[in-house]
């Protein structure tokens, strides 16, 4: 429907004095692209899209009006109320980001906010957050971390991805003194690499968000330092979260040595060749971010998947987006095809790839052959401090089946537990859930 069309109908409701306000939606939300980029705009669009229209729709009916559509922070949301824009913006997204921001304002801590950052995780999780894991949750989890009984424990956190400031962050929270140590110069863990590709780049912000919350909280955060057993031993601690993620996975197939990975690439550590087959047997965001990145810059990309189609791993929000950046990029993505060999021919690579429905073979030559296929955990210091830990090692699955704590010991010894990719390859939602759920009772 065209905006003269629009107008016409809201004249002859308003003339009818059928309605009191209108509530401005822009765009269509029939196929499952228009509902990602116009009803319900994730990280892929800027911020208040539609804030433009909606005004002039306002001035010409002389209505009041609400409107929702990614106006996600109150910067925006300000200037849209105090300048005319309309009458009240919804923020759909960012209260279940942050159920809080309306105290958080009134209190002077606009800069606490949890922001929505787009990842549109809420959509087809309903009502999961990508990074707060207790919206959906309410009945089960606190909102709102309450201080602990015994305030004052040590609390070691070892790895500074998303699970690790997660379990710092509510443990700081509850009171307790946290330390948490970083191989990294920098926080963030994998979301460093996830957020390369431009139109990801609004993941940083769950990184940039808890890393402002570890600095008021006062979390004693120690970068560049590998931590080994020794350095978490020498702080005494009552508590260990060993959150160390994990590394590419290990690859077995006849030539594995001549792939590379996601992350060599992403990370910059190894540079891209001009022809690039992108192997995809995890369906998830690292073999289409690659292509993504990679042929946004020019090299001529192709990638096979195990599946359909890639990315079925994810939900429609995020598949969408990379599928038609794909498209418009030129991937051409061949379906049903898993690596099975690699080998050398002059100074080109020969991958021999199997059908997965037919079990024949076909070869691709190109000049440099990615795999993905996630990654193993990294846990060697859990490992080494498992035997001395009071729990040893021993996550009660049970009780956090039950959102309750884990069984008190009686040992005199520290707890240990194992969060996120350390325990396997997950994600980010998984990683923040499984800390929170941990930290929040002890
Ligand atoms: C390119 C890419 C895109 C992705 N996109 C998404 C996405 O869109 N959505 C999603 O949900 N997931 C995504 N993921 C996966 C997601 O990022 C991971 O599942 C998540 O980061 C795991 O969190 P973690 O904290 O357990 O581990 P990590 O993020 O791996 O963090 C572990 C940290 O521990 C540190 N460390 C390791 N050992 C030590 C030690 N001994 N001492 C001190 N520090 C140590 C590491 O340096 C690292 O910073 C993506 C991953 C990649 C690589
Ligand atoms: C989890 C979830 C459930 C929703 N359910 C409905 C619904 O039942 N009816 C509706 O009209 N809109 C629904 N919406 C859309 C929102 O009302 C809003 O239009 C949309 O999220 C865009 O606004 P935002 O950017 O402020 O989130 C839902 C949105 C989310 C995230
Ligand atoms: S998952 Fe969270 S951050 Fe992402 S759009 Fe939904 S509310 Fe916003």
């Amino acid at each position: 429907m065209r905006f003269a069309e629009v107008k016409q109908i809201a004249e002859i409701l308003k003339r009818e004095g059928a309605v009191d306000f209108f509530n401005c939606m822009v765009g269509r939300m029939d196929t499952e692209i228009t509902l990602v980029e116009e009803n319900m705009p994730g990280m892929s669009r800027p911020l208040a899209p539609y804030l433009e229209t909606v005004g002039v729709f306002r001035r010409e009916i002389g209505m009041p009006i609400f409107h929702a559509a990614r106006v996600t922070d109150v910067a925006n949301a300000r200037h849209a109320v105090r300048e005319g824009v309309l009458d009240m913006v919804a923020m759909t997204r960012a209260h279940i980001a942050d159920p809080q921001i309306v105290n958080k304002i009134m209190r002077g801590e606009e800069d606490r906010i949890r922001p929505c950052i787009g990842a549109s995780h809420c959509i087809y999780k309903k009502i999961h957050c990508i990074h707060n894991p207790v919206s959906g949750r309410e009945t089960l989890l606190p909102m709102e971390v309450s201080a602990s009984d015994t305030p004052g424990k040590k609390v070691i956190v070892v790895g500074g991805g998303p699970a690790g400031m997660e379990a710092a962050r509510v443990a700081a929270e509850r009171g307790h003194k946290v330390i948490l140590f970083e191989a990294a110069p920098r926080l963030g863990g994998q979301i460093q690499l996830a957020a390369k590709t431009t139109w990801r780049k609004d993941l940083i912000q769950i990184v940039d968000w808890r890393e402002g919350e570890l600095e008021k909280l006062g979390v004693d955060v120690r970068c560049n330092i590998y931590a080994e057993a020794a350095d978490i031993l020498a702080e005494n601690p009552d508590h260990v979260f060993v959150a160390t993620g994990g590394i590419p996975a290990e690859q077995n197939l006849p030539g594995a040595g001549l792939t590379v990975s996601s992350w060599d690439l992403l990370s910059g550590d190894m540079r891209a060749e001009q022809e690039v087959l992108v192997c995809d047997h995890t369906g998830r965001h690292e073999p289409v971010a690659t292509a993504d990145l990679l042929s946004a810059k020019g090299h001529q990309v192709t990638m096979a998947t195990i599946d359909s189609h890639s990315a079925t791993e994810m939900g429609y929000p995020d598949r969408m987006i990379f599928h038609k950046r794909l498209a418009e990029q030129g991937v051409n993505t061949l379906a049903y095809l898993k690596l099975s060999a690699v080998h050398k021919d002059g100074n080109r690579l020969v991958a021999t790839l199997t059908h997965e429905l037919t079990g024949q073979t076909q070869e691709i030559t190109t000049d440099q052959v990615v795999l993905e296929t996630g990654t193993d955990p990294l846990a060697e210091v859990f490992f080494e401090l498992r035997e001395g830990s009071a729990n040893k090692g021993i996550t009660d699955v049970d009780a956090m089946a039950n959102w309750s704590a884990q069984p008190q010991t009686h040992i005199e010894s520290y707890t240990l537990h194992r969060l996120g990719d350390a325990v396997t390859s997950r994600s980010i939602h998984a990683a923040l859930l499984e800390a929170y759920r941990l930290a929040v009772h002890i």
